[in-house]
């Protein structure tokens, strides 16, 4: 088990945001998954994101591993509310565990549109403590995951490749934090190249450290809003042609029709595990010690149990993967812990 701020994730295996966890029924599979320790859903936005046709994904021949481009979920953050709480209020389905956290991945490019995600998720938390067919506990199992580094958006570069640019952006989620300290709250960051990019990430998350209470009476120790880092999402920017994937005998020009996607699974392993290994241990040696607390939450690759193993070795205490769950479905998860 692992406790991210008020989730336990057990077993601390997830489904990443993706693709296959985009709607109720989808969702409720995940949930019922016996070998998920959460459910993350697919990134929303306020209003929902229209898609235009372009939007695929397709498989590797030679290796799992994906490419797609897809952008934002075209559901809104309320049609996710809305299915958490099916989620949470359904009556412990077969294999069910009632009381499973959900990650909610929510991305905005303004900071007024943030603002209102996190109000409504912070209502709907509050919501989920006077619904009395919902556990106890409910308003604790509901996580925000703020999405900062999806490649597949045309001219919106992932703002965590650009930090002044990101700053507004942490500093509602800053505020969200210390108006109420049990949001769970992570962001999920893009494949980091090289070592400054590490270095400005520590340095703005710790520049977001405070003491909750700085003119309470007693001493308190700092704390940081960012509750988890998942890390990595998709490698922008990659290209397959269509011999190169499954069933793309029938593709012209490039496997997806937009040509460039995000790359994903085994084909960014090595990467990701670098990123995790890299963030983990500038957040173990930071003298910020608020740092520490930070979960980090490894994907990227993950298509069996050494896979596991090695995002464990590497820093990570929580595991995801999308790749697999889109080739394999739930069943995957079974494919982890063999
Ligand atoms: C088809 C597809 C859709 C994805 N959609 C999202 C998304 O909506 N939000 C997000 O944060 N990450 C998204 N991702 C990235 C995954 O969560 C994950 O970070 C990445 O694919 C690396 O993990 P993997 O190698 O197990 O696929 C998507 C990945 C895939 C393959």
């Amino acid at each position: 088990m692992v406790q991210v701020r008020s989730i336990d994730i057990s077993p601390p295996l997830i489904n990443t945001s993706c693709a296959w966890a985009s709607d109720l029924a989808q969702l409720t599979e995940l949930y019922n998954c016996p070998h998920t320790g959460a459910v993350t859903t697919r990134t929303s936005t306020l209003k929902g994101f229209p898609e235009d046709g372009t939007q695929n994904v397709v498989f590797a021949k030679d290796t799992l591993s994906s490419l797609n481009s897809y952008g934002y979920s075209p559901h809104p953050l309320a049609s996710y509310l809305a299915w958490v709480r099916a989620l949470l209020t359904s009556s412990t389905p077969s294999g069910g565990v009632p009381g499973k956290p959900v990650i909610v991945s929510i991305v905005a490019s303004t900071p007024d549109d943030l603002a209102t995600m996190l109000e409504m998720v912070q209502e709907f938390r509050q919501s989920l403590k006077d619904d009395q067919s919902a556990p106890h506990n409910a308003s604790m199992l509901v996580a925000v995951e703020f999405n900062t580094s999806c490649p597949n958006i045309k001219n919106k570069p992932p703002p965590s490749y650009d930090f002044p640019s990101i700053s507004p952006l942490l500093d509602v989620v800053a505020t969200f934090f210390r108006a109420d300290p049990t949001l769970t709250i992570g962001l999920k960051l893009p494949p980091y190249f090289y070592n400054t990019q590490y270095v400005d990430l520590i340095q703005v998350l710790s520049s977001y450290t405070t003491k909750l209470h700085p003119e309470g009476g007693e001493e308190q120790a700092p704390v940081n809003p960012f509750a988890f880092l998942t890390s990595t999402n998709t490698l922008g920017s990659s290209l397959l042609f269509p011999e190169q994937v499954i069933d793309g005998e029938n593709r012209d020009g490039f496997a997806l029709p937009t040509g460039l996607g995000g790359l994903a699974g085994e084909a960014i392993h090595a990467l990701s595990l670098g990123n995790v290994f890299n963030i983990s241990q500038s957040l173990a040696s930071c003298p910020d010690r608020s740092l520490k607390d930070i979960v980090v939450i490894g994907a990227g690759g993950v298509v069996s149990k050494d896979a596991v193993d090695r995002m464990r070795k590497a820093g990570a205490q929580v595991v995801g993967c999308a790749t697999l769950l889109g080739s394999r479905g739930v069943r995957g998860f079974e494919q982890l812990l063999l």
